[in-house]
C-alpha cells in the first residue's frame, strides 16, 4: 500500500528529479502498527453525526493507541468542538477516513502534535478532509481563529493524502520536525494575505506533490531550516512560494525546489527581508514555470511590508536560480528578476542561468540586480562585495519562454464570505511530471 521513495523513483521519468539523501518518514509500517492495536473514535464515544464534538474520543483514542497503534476515524462526517493536542505518541499512527467540520472558535490549532516519533498521518481513501469554515472569520475581517494543523517536534514522519480547506488562519505548520515527508495534499483556502498553505521550519524535510489555493505562502521556508527538499508544487492560485520572513540569526542551509508551477500568484519565489542577520546559503530554485504572477523571481531584502530588524542584512550566498519558464502579468511594472540584496550584505555568488520569462503586457520588461554579484542576468561578477544598484531594460523576447500550462488552472478566486468545496487530490501538480507516490486510494485498490 505504501510505496517507497526508491520504488517511486521509477514512476517519474520524464523530469530529472530524485529523492532526498536523507531519510524520510515512519519507520515502522502501517500494517505492523494496525496489527498491533487499532483505536477507532467510534469506540470512544465519537459519533460520525456531524455534531457531537469528535475532539474528546480522538484524545481519548491517541491516549490508548500513541504507542504501537493507530487512532482510526472511519468515513463518515465529524464536527470539532475542542482543539486537540497529541503528544508524547511513538510509533503511532492517525488514518483519519472521515471529514471534520470545525464548530468550535478557539485561536490556537485545530489538530496539534507534537513530541511524536515514527508516526504517519493520513487517510487511506485520500478523502480525509477538515473544512475549516474560515470564512466565518473572514467575512468579518478577522484573521485571528484557528490554524488547522500544526506539527512541532515531530520526527520520522509523514503526512499524506489529506485535504486542509479553508482555515481560519494559517492551513499546516511544522516546526522543529526533522525527516518528515509531506505529499499527495490539497490545501484550498480563501483569496486573502494570513491564510498561509504550508509554512516549515525543520530538518531534513521532503514536502512534495501538494497543490495550494490560497493569497498566501504557498509552501515557505523559514529560520532555521536545514536540507529541505520541495518538489512537484502546484501554487494554484496562491501568494507563491516563499522563504522568510526573514529576522535576526537567520540559519538556513541546503534547500532545493523543484518543479514549481505558479498560477496567478503574487510571486514564484521570493526571499523576503528587512535588515536582520544571519545566512541563506546553498538554495536551488530549478524548474519553475509560472504564468499571470504579479513578481516571479523576487529577491528583497528591503521588504517594505516587514518592519526593520536589528543587523546589516541576512547574508544570501551559493543561490541557483534556473530554467525558469512562463510569463509574468506586467514585466514592465514588476519585472521577472529582481534580486534586491541588502546594501550592508550584498549576495554572494548567485547564479541564474536558463531563465527564459516574458511579460504579459506590453513589450519589454525589467531585470533589477542591487548589491548582488555572481553570474547572468544583471548580476555582477567580481568579488569586491561593495553596494551598487542597476536596472536593465529587456525588450528582445527570449526564445524558449513558452512552457506547458496545467489543465485545471484556477478562473477566479474563492472568496472570504462563503463557503469554500472541499477539493479531492489532484494527481498531477507539476506539467510533466508524475507524483512520486500514487494516491493512497490507488494504492490500496490495486494492493
Ligand atoms: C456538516 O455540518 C456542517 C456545519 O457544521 C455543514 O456545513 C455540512 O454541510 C455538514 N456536512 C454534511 C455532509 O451534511
Ligand atoms: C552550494 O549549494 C549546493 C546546494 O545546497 C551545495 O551542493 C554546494 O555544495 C554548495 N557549494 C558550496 C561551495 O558551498
Ligand atoms: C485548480 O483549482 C481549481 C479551483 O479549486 C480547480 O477547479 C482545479 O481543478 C485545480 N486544478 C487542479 C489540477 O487541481
Amino acid at each position: 500500500m505504501f510505496v517507497s521513495p526508491l520504488l517511486a523513483i521509477g514512476l517519474a521519468p520524464l523530469l530529472a528529479s530524485a529523492a532526498p539523501s536523507w531519510s524520510v518518514g515512519p519507520t515502522t509500517d502501517y500494517a505492523t502498527k494496525a496489527g498491533n492495536k487499532i483505536c477507532n473514535v467510534l469506540n470512544y464515544d465519537g459519533v460520525a453525526d456531524n455534531s457531537t464534538d469528535i475532539g474528546p474520543a480522538i484524545s481519548s483514542a491517541w491516549d490508548d493507541c500513541k504507542s504501537d497503534g493507530v487512532v482510526y476515524i472511519p468515513s463518515g462526517d465529524y464536527a470539532l468542538e475542542s482543539w486537540v493536542t497529541l503528544s508524547g505518541g511513538k510509533s503511532t499512527a492517525i488514518r483519519m477516513d472521515g471529514t471534520i467540520y470545525r464548530t468550535g472558535s478557539d485561536g490556537g490549532n485545530m489538530i496539534f502534535i507534537e513530541h511524536t516519533s515514527d508516526f504517519e498521518l493520513f487517510s487511506s481513501n485520500s478523502e480525509g478532509a477538515v473544512q475549516g469554515f474560515g470564512y466565518e472569520f473572514h467575512k468579518d475581517g478577522s484573521l485571528s481563529g484557528p490554524r488547522i494543523l500544526r506539527l512541532y517536534e515531530v520526527t520520522d514522519f509523514s503526512v499524506h493524502d489529506l485535504i486542509l480547506v479553508d482555515a481560519p488562519a494559517f492551513h499546516f505548520s511544522l516546526d522543529t520536525c526533522s525527516n518528515g515527508e509531506v505529499y499527495n495534499m490539497a490545501i484550498r483556502g480563501g483569496d486573502s494575505g494570513g491564510l498561509d498553505g504550508i509554512d516549515v521550519w525543520s530538518d531534513e524535510m521532503w514536502i512534495h506533490d501538494v497543490e495550494v489555493t490560497n493569497k498566501d505562502e504557498c509552501v515557505t521556508v523559514k529560520s532555521p531550516s536545514k536540507s529541505i527538499l520541495v518538489e512537484n508544487i502546484y501554487c494554484n492560485w496562491s501568494g507563491g512560494c516563499a522563504m522568510g520572513s526573514l529576522s535576526t540569526d537567520v540559519d538556513i542551509s541546503d534547500i532545493t525546489y523543484r518543479n514549481i508551477y505558479t498560477w496567478s500568484s503574487n510571486q514564484m519565489y521570493m526571499i523576503k527581508s528587512n535588515g536582520g542577520s544571519g545566512t541563506v546559503s546553498g538554495l536551488v530554485l530549478e524548474n519553475f514555470i509560472g504564468y499571470g504572477n504579479a513578481y516571479s523571481l523576487d529577491i528583497d531584502q528591503a521588504w517594505s511590508s516587514m518592519s526593520m530588524t536589528d543587523g546589516d542584512g541576512v547574508q544570501l550566498e551559493n543561490i541557483t536560480i534556473s530554467n525558469w519558464k512562463g510569463t509574468e502579468a506586467d514585466g514592465a511594472q514588476r519585472g521577472p528578476i529582481k534580486v534586491n540584496c541588502a546594501s550592508g550584505a550584498p549576495c554572494k555568488d548567485i547564479t541564474i542561468k536558463d531563465f527564459e520569462m516574458w511579460t504579459e503586457e506590453g513589450d519589454y520588461q525589467t531585470y533589477i540586480c542591487n548589491s548582488a554579484y555572481g553570474s547572468g542576468a544583471c548580476l555582477q561578477d567580481g568579488d569586491d562585495y561593495t553596494e551598487y544598484s542597476t536596472t536593465v531594460t529587456v525588450t528582445s523576447v527570449p526564445t524558449g519562454y513558452s512552457a506547458a500550462t496545467m489543465a485545471g488552472d484556477l478562473s477566479t478566486a474563492f472568496g472570504t464570505d462563503s463557503v469554500i468545496p472541499i477539493p479531492t487530490i489532484p494527481t498531477s501538480f507539476y506539467p510533466g511530471a508524475t507524483p512520486y507516490s500514487v494516491l493512497a486510494v490507488q494504492a490500496s485498490s490495486s494492493a
